[in-house]
């Protein structure tokens, strides 16, 4: 055995493992505890467990830095597309050029969905979240491709990815168009991902979409930025519910309820929202103050891995820039609020001290408003670039052979045990 570590329990020493990753802390393998010492480790919120060994993202918060297989955020953000930064996650490498025409290719035929799929929006009020009709639609997914569900079949596991990168614009674009009362687009072969999902949830009957480059690019690069995060709350509940051999089309399911809530994807539309409440720039210090009295927490600050500026909020607060600049929202009162708070906030011994710093969705609010999306439809953006992700994650657990069903077990505090007490007697 190689360097190891000592617990000692009452009079029992165990000797466990640590295991060495390419970069990242130490990992204490405990998996032979409890067999050895009757305990359990106790852990909720996974602060300082590894659930999982992964090639594919890694975060080292103190520093600030973001790397899928290797390669900065930055990097992909400014130099690659979203399409190919789903070849590396799903694949491992940057594709070649003959590569990335067979993917794209791939991906752009299966974008359509069954006509008896469009059945399923008809059944939701006009007035459900979009990120409902997501967890819906997604799941209902599994009852059209039966062909792609046994997840022991390596090439149904890359037909189920394939189609669920594809079709995951669609459904976004349709939850969309319903909830505006316009008719569904289809989607057209001759654009690019990005094109295409902007034209599907903005093209009318009376007036097609207008393809604008710099928009275009903003688009896709807030895909880039939000295609895989590591084992965050979402990714994780992919594997725990594909540890059970579910089908991936469920798991996805699964992945965007968790999405869906605040302190997760739910953030951007809070960010927003939260800078609405705020209006203006002499109400900042009124509210800053609210904070701190813990009346309420700044939304799009802090995250439970970075201890230092996120890095795809440097690269999401130029987007945001230029896509205001395009649209001719430069001065927009949000913006103004949005640059003072977090210029008051870094200099704030308060958020100083608690290593806050504003995160991805500080910046992607005030951009996707700009880009014309309503703040419901916010984290179904994050659901569409984080499918990649999640998906990719699920196929690297399938394949895995360390792989097994997730049981965490528990601290029980609850009634030792006693007898039943008959009605009357109670
Ligand atoms: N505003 C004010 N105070 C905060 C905030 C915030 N946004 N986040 C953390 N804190 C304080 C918290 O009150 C606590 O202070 P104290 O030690 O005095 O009690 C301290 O910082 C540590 O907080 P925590 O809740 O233990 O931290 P966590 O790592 O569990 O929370 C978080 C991470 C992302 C849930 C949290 O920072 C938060 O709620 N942020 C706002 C929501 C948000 O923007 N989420 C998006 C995350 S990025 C997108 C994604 O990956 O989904």
């Amino acid at each position: 055995m190689g360097e190891t570590a000592k617990v000692t329990i009452g009079d029992q020493t165990v000797e466990l493992p640590i295991l060495k990753g390419t970069a990242g802390p130490d990992v204490v393998d405990i998996r032979k505890l409890y067999a050895a010492s009757d305990a359990f480790t106790y852990d909720p919120g996974f602060t300082s467990t590894a659930s999982c060994e992964s090639k594919i993202t890694f975060i080292d918060g103190d520093a600030g830095t973001l790397l899928h297989r290797g390669y900065p955020i930055s990097q992909l953000a400014e130099q690659s597309s979203f399409l190919e930064v789903c070849h590396l996650l799903l694949h491992g490498e940057l594709p070649t050029a003959d590569e990335f025409a067979k993917f794209e290719h791939t991906i752009t035929y299966h974008t359509m969905l069954h006509e008896q799929f469009d059945r399923f929006f008809q059944g939701f009020r006009r007035d459900a979240h979009p990120m409902a009709i997501m967890v819906g639609a997604v799941g209902a997914l599994s009852a059209f491709y039966h062909d792609s569900t046994n997840v022991d079949d390596p090439s149904q596991r890359m037909i189920s990815a394939h189609r669920l990168i594809a079709k995951m614009p669609t459904i976004a674009a349709r939850a969309f168009k319903y909830s505006q009362g316009q008719p569904f687009v289809h989607p057209r072969n001759d654009l690019s991902y990005a094109e295409n999902f902007l034209r599907m949830c903005f093209s009318v009957p009376a007036e097609d979409w207008k393809p604008n480059p710099v928009l275009t690019r903003a688009m896709d690069r807030i895909f880039i930025l939000h295609a895989d995060h590591e084992q965050n709350a979402s990714t994780s509940t992919v594997r725990l519910a594909g540890s059970s051999g579910a089908n991936p089309f469920a798991c996805i399911a699964a992945g965007i309820a968790c999405l869906w809530g605040p302190a997760h994807g739910g953030a951007n539309e809070e960010a927003l929202n939260m800078l609405k409440e705020i209006g203006s720039v002499d109400r900042i210090p009124e509210y800053v103050q609210g904070v701190k009295d813990r009346r309420y927490r700044l939304m799009g600050f802090g995250h439970r891995v970075y201890k230092n500026y996120d890095p795809r909020a440097t690269v999401m607060q130029k987007t945001c820039h230029e896509v205001l600049d395009e649209v001719g929202h430069g001065d927009d009162p949000l913006l103004k609020v949005a640059m003072e708070l977090e210029r008051i906030a870094l200099s704030d011994e308060y958020f100083i001290e608690r290593k806050l710093y504003p995160n991805v969705d500080f910046y992607s609010g005030i951009t996707l408003r700009a880009l014309g999306f309503p703040p419901e439809m916010f984290t179904v953006l994050f659901a569409v670039a984080r499918t990649v992700g999640w998906i990719a994650q699920w196929k690297e657990m399938i394949e895995d052979p360390a792989y097994k069903i997730g049981r965490p077990r528990q601290l029980y505090t609850g009634a030792p045990p006693r007898d039943y007490v008959p009605v009357e007697k109670r």
